[in-house]
């Protein structure tokens, strides 16, 4: 059984513009938010999933992304450091969760942004981290050194696609779901020489956050908006279940940066 932690929606708006999906000017449906929400939430559990809730707190409209809370491998939680000043409350807020919760919590320097598991997805032994919009390149080091794994760097270079979860999703069989123009060159080539069975997104359904799942082995939990991708994980025998993100869209996320990982990796390997 796979234990989840989301926040639920209730202090959720569009109050600061730090990415290029927001508008104060385009606010979030309330009514529409809770269903999305709650959508989300009873799906999870209806996979069989131990979903956790992390109190919301006034003012913090983007703690219900709680992909970027941090990075749990094993009993280690490695909290966030936000890059912008509107969401770097959150950090200790997930942090005193996470150790009441029995995690060992480990912070990175101060001055290196990491925005968690947004930014960090195993394939396999292999950590692949996002940088340059969120996540500076050095946490990246910082990161392998504490969990002892394999990190590869990957540079994003499309303002929409700014953590690595909005453009890359690891599967089961060790594949993974990508829009590769999201990447610079190198970044295309690594992962192509990494890992086996990509499929790859179409611009068009990349934009409406395809590649911002939740893979809970065979079951894949996505933004509804990609038949294509739909279509292709089908004939790789996973069951896809498409939900209305329409409301987090607009703040930039979906139905993985929603969801965090308790663990995301029982353990990492060493080297
Ligand atoms: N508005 C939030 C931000 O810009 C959205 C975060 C989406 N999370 C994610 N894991 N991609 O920080």
């Amino acid at each position: 059984m796979r234990k989840l932690l989301l926040c639920p929606p209730d202090y959720y708006g569009i109050e600061y513009e730090i990415n290029p999906w927001m508008s104060r000017a385009r606010g979030a449906d309330t009514p529409l938010v809770q269903a999305q929400w709650r959508g989300l939430h009873e799906k999870l559990l209806s996979l069989g999933c131990d979903v956790h809730l992390v109190p919301p707190k006034p003012k913090l409209p983007d703690m219900v992304f709680t992909a970027n809370a941090g990075l749990t491998v094993g009993k280690k939680f490695i909290p966030s450091n936000f890059r912008h000043k509107e969401r770097a409350a959150e950090a200790p807020l997930f942090a005193d969760w996470m150790e009441k919760d029995g995690y060992e919590i480990v912070w990175l320097p101060e001055d290196q942004f990491f925005e968690g598991e947004g930014d960090a997805l195993f394939v396999g032994d292999t950590l692949f981290c996002g940088y340059k919009f969120r996540t500076d390149v050095s946490a990246h080091r910082a990161v392998a050194d504490i969990l002892q794994c394999l990190v590869i760097s990957v540079e994003l270079v499309d303002p929409r696609f700014y953590h690595i979860d909005t453009c890359f999703c690891p599967l089961t069989d060790g594949g993974a779901v990508w829009f590769p123009a999201a990447f610079d060159e190198y970044g295309q080539r690594t992962i192509r020489d990494h890992v086996p069975n990509l499929i790859d997104v179409v611009e068009e359904e990349a934009a409406h956050f395809s590649c911002n799942a939740v893979v809970l082995d065979q079951e894949i939990v996505l933004p509804e908006g990609a038949p294509i991708l739909m279509k292709s994980l089908g004939e790789r025998g996973y069951r896809c279940h498409p939900l209305p993100m329409s409301e987090f869209l607009k703040a930039g996320g979906a139905c993985k940066c929603l969801t965090m990982f308790l663990p995301q990796r029982e353990s990492a390997s060493s080297f």
